[in-house]
């Protein structure tokens, strides 16, 4: 992911999410040296992701793809494409936060050996109030 991208990615993002992270989420993240990449098909963006990494621990911050084109296989693509990733950089660990409502998302990264470690109180903005996040891990 490049800034010229980063419309595209953001204008996405608001399809995908009832609370997007904005444009300057996705700058910041690129200006603060965080691993970002695309999923194309056909010259044609279908997915992202994007991943913080300190020493050994991999932190997947967002993966997404286009919503009429989910439950394809794409998403594993991009996640399996991240471990790869973290590995290279010598991680031994990943981990991320989900929506305890993002029950689709939970069995996601289940498939792909993540567990829940922990709970983050009222970590995600939600309709009426805010949201705990579960934290989820894996060995890479
Ligand atoms: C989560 C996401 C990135 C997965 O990408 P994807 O391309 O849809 O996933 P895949 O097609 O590779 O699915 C792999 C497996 O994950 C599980 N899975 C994916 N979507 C699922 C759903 N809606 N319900 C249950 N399981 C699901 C299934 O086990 C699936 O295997 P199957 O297709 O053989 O049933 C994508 O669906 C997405 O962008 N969702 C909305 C945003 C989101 O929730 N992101 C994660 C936030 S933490």
């Amino acid at each position: 992911m490049t800034e010229a991208e980063l419309d595209a990615v953001a204008e996405a993002e608001e399809r995908i999410y009832d609370f997007p992270w904005t444009r300057g989420n996705f700058a910041d993240s690129l200006a603060a040296g965080y691993g970002a990449w695309l999923a194309e098909e056909g010259g044609r963006m279908v997915g992202y992701a994007v991943m913080m990494q300190v020493v050994d621990e991999a932190h997947l911050l967002n993966i997404s793809v286009l919503p009429e084109l989910q439950h394809g296989g794409r998403g594993s693509a991009l996640l399996l494409h991240l471990f790869d990733q973290a590995r290279r950089q010598g991680a031994t660990r990943m981990l991320l936060e989900v929506r305890p409502g993002n029950l689709a998302g939970q069995d996601f990264y289940r498939r792909y050996g993540f567990a829940e470690i922990g709970r983050r109180p009222d970590y995600y903005p939600a309709h009426g109030g805010r949201e705990d996040a579960i934290v989820m891990a894996r060995d890479l």
